[in-house]
């Protein structure tokens, strides 16, 4: 599918984003995990998500879609059944990576395989903690030395915690670790060297699971006495890493308006709106409520101020990990010097998301240089448009078709399907609300 866009004039509207993607992977694992029915509402509808309820599926977990909402009938952790099928992850680092601490823990054994993409994703990881754990698993090894997928786990091994520290700060391997110590014997502790998102931490705590937090930012966990506790209803917030599309749209369309409601403002998840208002932007959050025990608001943003230049240091960097690709389009528009450092995690997401966002914006006539963890340019810089590929990569499509709105001539973007991952009917929205400057074919 190719999605072409050319300058627009106005874009006016609001919208309601879908269920965040993080926190629905771990809604379907920790429900299936607890005892009992919960009907998790609002479920990210995209790709990824399916592929982690389709793994569920076959662990012997009932998941059923029912009024609108997804059904799941949890047995206890010690209901996962042995896969007789290859557990098919697709393009989702999240599932393999979540899922890959639930069958080391559960001991239940298995093959984690995946996309093209995900095949080339980092591994080790993730299987060289788990092995330190007393798990019995490998990837495919690379000439890198890294081991990849397909991963494989043997059964029967009990697991027994340790402390890990992290080298990078990984939400999924967090998350990964802390679920594998939900099985095991003793404690284990994960640190990271900067905090990334904690929708883990927060989930376990609301299905009943007691968690330790150190001094130093470290989370411990040990195997409850009792089973967890799934709520009869979870409902998911907005994801504000797909909210962050609507977002950067507004603020590079003159006289542009643009509200995006019920979105989660977790504070592990809101630093590319910090970095927007820092760089001058007009983003006002209005605080709503709160869902699934995260905070959620209104976001309203308008369009065409004037933005100056940031600098985003590797502190900052896992609370915007995924809106950088968006952030890049925004700074080329933005008056004097943005650098990105210590982002070398974007290498090894979906596509390498640095080298395909220089690839892209300098097609589109932007002077940005690369860096191994980041990149700078000083703007503002007219835009042309460009052809890109989306490099199989939903959050390159969506980040390059908002960049052709305020470019002069056509920007084409191949391969803007992959939005399907995290954003499905992104483009169709985007045409409604782009008054004739997005055309779908
Ligand atoms: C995710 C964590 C992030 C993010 C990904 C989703 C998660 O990756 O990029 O899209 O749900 O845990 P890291 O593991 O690099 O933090």
């Amino acid at each position: 599918m190719r999605v072409h866009s050319v300058r627009a004039h106005t874009f006016q509207g609001s919208t309601t984003v879908p269920g965040d993607k993080s926190i629905s992977h771990r809604a379907l694992l920790f429900s299936a995990l607890s005892e009992g029915l919960c009907r998790i509402e609002n479920l990210g509808p995209g790709a990824d998500v399916r592929s982690t309820a389709e793994c569920l599926r076959r662990l012997g977990v009932s998941i059923e879609r029912r009024e609108g909402a997804v059904e799941v009938t949890g047995g206890g952790l010690t209901s996962l059944k042995a896969p007789t099928e290859l557990l098919d992850c697709g393009n989702s680092g999240t599932t393999m990576r979540l899922l890959s601490g639930v069958i080391a823990g559960a001991g239940v054994g298995g093959t984690l395989d995946g996309d093209e993409s995900l095949r080339k994703r980092p591994m080790r990881r993730i299987l060289q903690p788990l092995r330190e754990m007393g798990a019995a698993a490998s990837g495919a090894r690379n000439p890198d030395g890294d081991e990849l997928a397909p991963l494989l786990f043997a059964p029967g091994k009990k697991l027994v915690g340790c402390r890990h520290e992290l080298k990078v700060a990984s939400a999924q391997v967090k998350s990964c670790l802390l679920l594998a110590g939900l099985f095991a014997d003793g404690e284990t502790v994960v640190r990271e060297p900067e905090p990334s998102r904690d929708h883990t931490e927060r989930m376990l705590r609301a299905f009943g699971v007691n968690l330790g937090f150190g001094p130093d930012g470290a989370v411990s966990i040990r195997r409850p006495d009792g089973p967890l506790h799934a709520p009869s209803i979870l409902t998911v917030p907005g994801d504000p890493s797909s909210a962050a599309f609507w977002i950067g749209a507004t603020l590079l369309i003159p006289g542009a308006a643009f509200e995006i409601e019920c979105v989660d403002v977790n504070p592990t998840r809101t630093g590319f709106i910090r970095v927007l208002q820092r760089m001058g932007a007009e983003v006002v959050i209005e605080p709503t409520g709160e869902r699934a025990g995260d905070p959620v608001a209104t976001l309203r943003v308008k369009g065409g101020g004037r933005l100056k230049g940031t600098d985003v240091r590797a502190g900052e960097v896992p609370s915007l990990l995924d809106e950088i690709p968006m952030l890049a389009v925004v700074a080329s528009q933005a008056h004097g010097v943005t650098t990105v450092s210590g982002a070398s995690e974007l290498r090894v997401k979906e596509s390498d998301r640095l080298a395909q966002m220089v690839m892209g914006l300098r097609a589109m006539g932007v002077d940005v240089e690369e860096h191994p963890d980041g990149f700078r340019m000083e703007g503002p810089f007219p835009l042309k448009g460009a052809f890109i590929d989306a490099a199989g990569d939903h959050r390159i499509a969506m980040s390059f078709a908002i960049a052709g709105m305020c470019a002069d001539g056509e920007t084409s973007v191949k391969g803007a399907q992959w939005a399907d991952i995290s954003y499905p009917g992104f483009f169709q929205l985007l045409q409604k609300h782009s008054a004739g400057a997005v055309r779908i074919g």
